[in-house]
């Protein structure tokens, strides 16, 4: 039985990733330009109806929404080379075709003229799944559709969909050198629903991006098209255990549950190795990869497609190492007792201490550069510190009303500025329970009677995805 994914794409960014993304999972499975399965793409093995269905001609469509308030990024891939393997039916664009003008309010008053139509094309692809798992919804949260729209949508898909796993892979803004400038107020704004409305967040950040560019690729400022292949390399690797089925972690709701543990704490960083691609040929110059050494790099900082600053406590709530190739298990064996003697990982100390694996197939279709390559999806406490940047540049801004008659003028700010106030309160608490996760009484802190309630709550959680991994 199938287990679909319906991917919604929101706004600019949103819509680019997907962009690079479904010419990768057609790649990865042997469909070609238009649809249909190449002569040479029939080992099988593969589970293509997670993301694609088959049309009436037997041709493959991808299972996505592209949503967006201005025609281009959309025009450009219904021009495209992989123009047709979409559902024309399943692009929106806004009817005044202006976008949302990086304004977070914006997107979201849009989202309420406007979601009759996108929850219509969304039920349409929900009925026609047989055993719908969940979304995956690709958005920036920096600008004005992809994080107002974007956040709107989550809310909705919440509650028309309430036992369906939401992921979302969320990029956000490089907060020293961002080209949106009120990127603070749209970021706050939509972090409110990331946590309230969606069950895990793979946070991808435009700096870091850059960054393991420039480091890791030799690109200096590279384009979006070249970041986006690298958060397009993570989007396939983070879903072949869902494409590849093994015995394990082959359900969104196992990946989610392994590396989740307390629902609030549901933001994941990434690392990749080793990166290559197409437009990244000095990257091709890469050393050996043993089992040992895709895993012990998976945890260096540097390769984390997020910017934070560890602190003392910081540690690991959960880690899974997806590693793909020509693997024996023996030697992930070895490689794991090896880290845990070095002690390169350190965790939680109220859970357990141990990073999960899972050994999935590579696409026979698609030449490999490297034996091994492995994405390491990861539950860190210092995420954190990434959120307490956003509220700081937010309260910088705020403090000054700076660029605030943009948003007093849309509906969800024509009465008072609350929106921003509940919003900052959801974040500072959020930060607040990652640090609370780095103590040993995490899930029942002494003396204080509503925070052993939550405990509690806590700990079922716990015990329902230790149940999962058994
Ligand atoms: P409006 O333009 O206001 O309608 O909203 P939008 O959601 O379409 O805006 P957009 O997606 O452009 O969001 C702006 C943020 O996304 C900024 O932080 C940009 O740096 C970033 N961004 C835009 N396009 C891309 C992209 O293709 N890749 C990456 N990695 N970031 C992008």
């Amino acid at each position: 039985m199938p287990r679909e994914i319906i991917t919604v794409q929101a706004g600019q960014c949103g819509n680019s990733i997907g962009s690079q993304f479904w010419p990768q999972l057609c790649q990865e499975h042997g469909i070609s330009q238009d649809g249909n399965l190449e002569d040479f793409a029939t080992e099988g093995g593969d589970r293509k109806d997670v993301f694609f269905y088959q049309s009436d001609d037997t041709r493959y469509i991808p299972r996505a929404i592209l949503i967006d308030l201005e025609p281009r990024v959309l025009n450009g891939i219904q021009t495209g080379p992989y123009k047709n393997i979409y559902n024309p039916e399943n692009f929106f664009v806004g009817k005044n075709g202006v976008g949302a003008a990086n304004n977070w309010g914006d997107g979201y008053q849009t989202g309420e003229l406007v979601h009759e139509e996108v929850m219509e094309m969304i039920d349409r692809e929900a009925d026609g799944s047989d055993s719908l798992e969940g979304f995956m919804m690709l958005h920036s949260i920096a600008g004005g559709t992809g994080s107002g729209l974007g956040s709107f949508l989550l809310e909705r898909l919440n509650d028309r969909f309430p036992k369906k796993i939401i992921q979302t892979y969320s990029v956000f803004p490089d907060t020293q050198n961002d080209n949106v400038v009120v990127h603070p107020y749209n970021s706050l704004l939509s972090m409110r629903r990331l946590t309230q409305n969606a069950d895990s967040v793979v946070v991808l950040d435009n700096g870091a991006l850059s960054r393991i560019a420039a480091d890791r690729l030799h690109v200096q400022e590279p384009s979006f098209q070249q970041t986006n292949q690298l958060v397009s390399t993570v989007m396939s690797a983070s879903t072949t255990p869902l494409r590849y089925p093994g015995y394990m972690h082959n359900d969104l709701v196992s990946i989610v549950a392994s590396l989740i543990p307390t629902p609030r704490c549901h933001f994941l960083m990434t690392s990749y190795t080793p990166f290559t691609g197409a437009n990244v040929e000095q990257a091709k110059t890469v050393r050996k990869t043993t089992v040992l050494d895709v895993m012990r790099r998976l945890l260096q900082p540097k390769n984390r497609m997020v910017s934070t600053i560890p602190g003392k406590k910081s540690c690991y709530i959960s880690i899974l190492n997806v590693i793909q190739g020509d693997v024996d298990p023996t030697d992930v064996h070895k490689s794991l007792l090896r880290i845990r003697e070095r002690k390169l990982a350190t965790f939680i100390p109220w859970g357990p201490a141990s990073i999960q694996v899972a050994l999935t197939k590579k696409s026979p279709y698609i030449p490999m550069n490297h034996r091994v390559s492995g994405l390491m999806l990861a539950n860190h406490t210092s995420i954190a510190t990434l959120f307490k940047r956003i509220v700081r540049h937010y309260d910088t801004m705020r403090k000054r009303n700076a660029f605030m008659e943009g948003y007093k003028k849309t509906a969800p700010f024509a009465d008072n500025l609350n929106e921003f106030d509940e919003a900052k309160e959801v974040v500072t608490d959020l930060i607040a329970e990652y640090e609370a996760a780095e103590n040993a009484d995490y899930l029942n802190p002494e003396g204080d009677k509503a925070a052993g309630e939550a405990g509690d709550k806590r700990v079922t959680i716990l015990k329902m995805s230790n149940q999962q991994q058994s």
